[in-house]
């Protein structure tokens, strides 16, 4: 029987912190050892928000960095970026098609960006397209996120039960995706309580040097119950469990400068391997690019496959 398939991806948009790695890429890691797994950096998508050349290189690489150093393996996973598979951007605009104005209208992100009263891009109100696009190319039976994806999965969900019912014939083109997401890990808290973002400025950096994770732990701010600091209780049980942990905060009861002492040297102890492993893949760049490349070119031969079957079914396939 074949492997049972996973896709997931992350944005070029930044530095990634603890959020997206207990929400996402440790998932992407434990699910590597079972499933056929397909893990991408969506630069595509970080374009709606970066138009600079530079810094996208910059994130590009970083990002890659990140993955393999937080033990993605390519022997089990194929790493890829989007924009080495046009595929993907042909499959948004055949979705874009059959997709209306309305339902895309109700997406979170373009509610978020109207509501800050920004001035829209197509992009952003066109990214679930690009999102289901990505995700549907490869047949996953599950999408790995954090909570703030499900709407994207679903979205991408009802865009494979819409093509499918238009371009019935001969059976369905799309599987339909389950998201995964981890109930403990869904929404990793910030700093400032609100969701970790890149774009809230409120994250602990994943490769953070000490001095680093100690800033920002110093300004996790203190909402207590009962003496307990509930920030810092949340941060602090991604990495030890609340067997561990209860006692503790029982005991330093309002102690919150104890308490964020003791979390900055636990969250040294987490991040510091990781730290180093991320050292040793930066000294052989190139190397690690070339990861990427064949990755692409693994991906590339799956999308097309899947493309050369949706201009079939649409009737583009005239030769
Ligand atoms: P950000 O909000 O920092 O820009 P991304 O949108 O790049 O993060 O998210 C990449 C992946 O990490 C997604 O699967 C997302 O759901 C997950 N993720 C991001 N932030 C969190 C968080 N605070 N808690 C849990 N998962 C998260
Ligand atoms: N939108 C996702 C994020 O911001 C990134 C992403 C793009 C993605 N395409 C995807 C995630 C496909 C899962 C599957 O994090």
């Amino acid at each position: 029987m074949s492997k049972k398939v996973i896709l997931s991806g992350i944005q070029s948009s930044g530095r990634a912190h603890i959020g997206n790695y207990f929400g996402a890429m440790k998932q992407f890691v434990d699910l590597s050892e079972t499933y056929d797994c397909y893990i991408f950096i969506a630069d595509y998508h970080a374009l709606h928000s970066l138009q600079n050349p530079k810094e996208m290189k910059e994130n590009i690489t970083n990002l890659l960095l990140d993955y393999l150093a937080v033990g993605l393996d390519p022997k089990k996973v194929t790493l890829f970026k989007q924009s080495d598979v046009s595929e993907h951007t042909e499959l948004c605009w055949i979705f874009d098609t059959i997709t209306t104005m309305p339902y895309l209208m109700r997406a979170h992100a373009f509610k978020d960006a109207e509501a800050k009263n920004k001035e829209i891009v197509v992009g952003t109100f066109n990214y679930p397209m690009l999102q289901a696009a990505d995700i549907l190319l490869y047949s996953p039976d599950v999408v790995p996120v954090g909570q703030d994806q499900r709407q994207h999965v679903e979205i991408s969900r009802d865009t494979a039960e819409k093509f499918n019912r238009i371009y019935g014939q001969g059976g369905q083109t799309f599987k339909i995706p389950e998201p995964l997401i981890m109930d403990a890990v869904a929404v990793v808290p910030g700093t400032d309580g609100r969701k970790m973002s890149k774009s809230y400025g409120n994250t602990i950096p994943l490769f953070a040097e000490y001095e680093e994770i100690k800033k920002a732990v110093m300004s996790i701010v203190t909402d207590s119950s009962e003496g307990v600091p509930k920030n810092v209780y949340a941060i602090h049980s991604l990495i030890r469990s609340a067997v561990e942990l209860d006692p503790i905060y029982k005991s330093k009861t309002g102690k919150y400068k104890e308490l964020k002492e003791l979390l900055i040297e636990d969250l040294e102890k987490f991040i510091a391997p990781l730290r180093e492993k991320r050292k040793a893949f930066e000294k052989d760049i190139p190397k690690a690019l070339a990861i990427l490349k064949a990755g692409g070119e693994k991906a590339k031969k799956v999308a097309s496959a899947k493309m050369a079957e949706v201009r079939e079914k649409i009737g583009v396939q005239v030769y």
